[in-house]
């Protein structure tokens, strides 16, 4: 077993900076946020997650109250600095500390959407992981009608592994889902933007 397991400090939850956004610890106001989102039928296809147009108040509550206490994963909400709202979150999740893996998920409302703000949020907290909390890997699966956030990972340096064959059922079809994973070097050596590296 590693001797460098469990290193990683996940119970600090920062504040990244970027031109666009702001990723920071959540609030209780982001609620509206979320609430909107798990509501949301686009978010629900996109994510692989059931539409709640009632979300449970209390769930959602303790859900979103609780995330700053977590000490194994990391939940930011994504602010949109033009506006100062919240319009979604990224979140480093099932960690596993012998091997130093995440898996990555985001989501932005559609205020949030197609302005450059979920590449910048996506590179500021998959920095973070490798940089602060040491990772070594972080994957993730994107289903393929949803070729806006692989462009998204792609730009960021994800790398396409493999694709589990019709893993979700959409109304009368199946769809693919693509694993794409990001490794530390890799980080390393383009910092987020692998078109660099080539040049
Ligand atoms: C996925 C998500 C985080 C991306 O964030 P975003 O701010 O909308 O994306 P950006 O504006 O930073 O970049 C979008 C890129 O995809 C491209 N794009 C948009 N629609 C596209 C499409 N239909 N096909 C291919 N590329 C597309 C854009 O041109 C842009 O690439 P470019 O900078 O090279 O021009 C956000 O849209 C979102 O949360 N969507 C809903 C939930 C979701 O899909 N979550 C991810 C589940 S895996």
């Amino acid at each position: 077993m590693p001797n460098d397991q469990a290193t990683a400090d996940f119970s600090t939850k920062p504040t990244l900076t970027g031109e666009r956004v702001i990723l920071r610890p959540f609030v209780e106001d982001d609620l509206d946020t979320f609430r909107a989102a798990v509501a949301d039928p686009e978010v629900a296809r996109l994510t692989g997650s059931p539409v709640d147009d009632a979300p449970d108040e209390e769930r959602m509550r303790s859900w979103y109250g609780s995330r700053n206490a977590q000490t194994d994963r990391l939940d930011l909400a994504v602010v949109d600095r033009a506006s100062g709202a919240c319009v979604g979150e990224v979140v480093l999740n099932d960690w596993d500390p012998d091997n130093r893996n995440c898996n990555f998920r985001t989501l932005l409302t559609a205020a949030g959407r197609d302005r450059g703000l979920g590449t910048e949020a996506v590179r500021l907290v998959v920095g973070y992981g490798f940089e602060s909390l040491d990772l070594h890997r972080i994957s993730l699966e994107v289903f393929a009608f949803n070729p806006r956030a692989r462009r998204v990972y792609e730009k960021v340096g994800f790398v396409v592994e493999g694709v589990l064959r019709q893993v979700l059922r959409d109304g009368d079809d199946w769809v693919d889902a693509t694993v794409m994973a990001i490794l530390a070097p890799e980080w390393a050596a383009h910092r987020g933007h692998p078109e660099r590296r080539d040049s």
